[in-house]
């Protein structure tokens, strides 16, 4: 465990915070559920492999080649120990998130799903979690059934339970949704999943940067992360599974490095993890996500919380109070997202006025048409932060949020926030 936590040399450890943009204004990143931006020690990890020991792994019997291969392995001892899983087989290098939960539909729906099965997954999915399972119903006939939302936009735990019938096989749900900020309680859902005899897939893409997990606690049986969310370098991700369950798995794609033998009548593969990672992997985002977990787990998560806690109800505090928004969502459990419309300016034009300020957030439907169905909107705009954020940057956004109303309404905000038409 790492020092109490401080921003600012938390913030000194990413040098494109402190880079001017085009403008000269200093970047403001507030577009973290996009992506994380990356840590002086990831990037020096990844240009050190390839300028000093650039190779491909499990293949080559020469000094460079052992490197990379023993540095491939560690990170993946790395990822399971931080992530409090004892069995380093169980975590299999993938993309990221999306391609983790495509190997699970294919590799595990294909074999262990049939018609008639239902699959129960999340109302406010993620596309990634949302359209492996509608393939899958259209090729092997199994059923979706959206689990419900309440009135917080937060999984209602009774309607969940409620769903679950003998042909309930499968439940596919993330643990924090991109576009609200909503924190599923990923242990309850699994034990009601186990409980109805189910298997249960997590989407932790935005897990990583978020808090410090514990899968064997939670007990999922899938854990699909992305790498790039969370300090690691685009390109990089895992997916847990447990092993019994891996095991009787088939390869979602075949090629070299995963066979024990090869022959024209017929092959066998390797064990897990090997078996699922066929082909040269990218291994310089594998040696970058090690660092990003090194990076972790130097974070005093206690503090970091607790620094992290106050600036999301810093922001929520702030962003509610602008007139004429409409935020989406009042979880109490928030990972500090905000989806949100500013009266009825296009969320792009939000987006592009804070963009002009050197402000960074992203604005559209946020790779969730479903849930966008449900608020009733064709988009929003979202600032996403993360623990390298300030109140200062909030109070940059919130300027330049209410800069815009006045330019694109015409109303005027008084400096205690309430609207005023502008005289014509
Ligand atoms: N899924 C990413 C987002 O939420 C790209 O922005």
């Amino acid at each position: 465990m790492g020092h109490e936590f401080s921003i600012e040399k938390f913030r000194k450890q990413f040098p494109i915070l402190s880079k001017p943009l085009r403008n000269g204004n200093p970047l403001v990143y507030l577009d973290n559920s996009a992506t994380t931006q990356k840590p002086q020690s990831v990037i020096d990890k990844i240009v050190d492999f390839y300028s000093t020991y650039n190779s491909n792994v499990h293949r080559g019997m020469y000094e460079f080649s052992e490197r990379a291969t023993d540095e491939y392995e560690q990170a993946r001892h790395n990822v399971a120990e931080y992530l409090g899983v004892n069995n380093p087989n169980e975590i299999i290098f993938v993309r990221g998130a999306t391609e983790a939960i495509n190997l699970v539909a294919y590799s595990y729906g294909r074999k262990f799903l049939t018609a008639g099965d239902e699959i129960l997954i999340g109302a406010a999915e993620h596309h990634a979690n949302y359209l492996p399972w509608q393939v899958l119903e259209q090729e092997i006939g199994v059923r979706r059934r959206i689990i419900p939302l309440n009135a917080d936009y937060v999984i209602d735990i009774d309607q969940y339970e409620h769903l679950f019938s003998k042909r309930t096989k499968f439940v596919a749900i993330q643990h924090i949704s991109n576009v609200l900020g909503t924190v599923n309680d990923i242990r309850t859902l699994s034990a009601i999943a186990h409980a109805h005899g189910a298997k249960i897939l997590v989407d932790g893409a935005c897990s990583l940067a978020s808090e410090k997990i514990n899968l064997g606690e939670t007990d999922c049986d899938f854990f699909a992360c992305s790498g790039h969310k969370g300090f690691g370098p685009t390109g990089s991700g895992f997916l847990f599974g447990k092993y019994d369950l891996l095991q009787d798995m088939v390869p979602y794609h075949v090629g070299g490095n995963i066979v024990n033998k090869v022959c024209f009548e017929k092959s066998s593969f390797k064990l897990p993890p090997t078996k699922f990672e066929a082909g040269t992997p990218d291994i310089a985002a594998v040696l970058g996500l090690g660092a990003a977990i090194d990076f972790l787990k130097e974070i005093d998560w206690k503090s970091a919380r607790a620094y992290f806690s106050e600036l999301v109800q810093y922001a929520s505090g702030k962003i509610r109070s602008i007139p004429g928004i409409k935020v989406y969502g009042t979880s109490k459990n928030q990972s500090g997202v905000f989806s949100f419309n500013l009266d009825d300016i296009h969320a792009h034009d939000v987006a592009t006025h804070l963009g002009s300020r050197g402000i960074a957030i992203r604005a559209g439907t946020h790779c969730a048409q479903p849930l966008m169905q449900i608020l009733g909107v064709s988009g929003t705009a979202r600032i996403s932060l993360c623990l390298h954020n300030t109140k200062q940057e909030i109070d940059k956004a919130i300027t330049a949020l209410k800069d815009c109303l006045n330019i694109f309404t015409g109303k005027a905000i008084t400096s205690i926030g309430s609207v005023q038409n502008r005289p014509s």
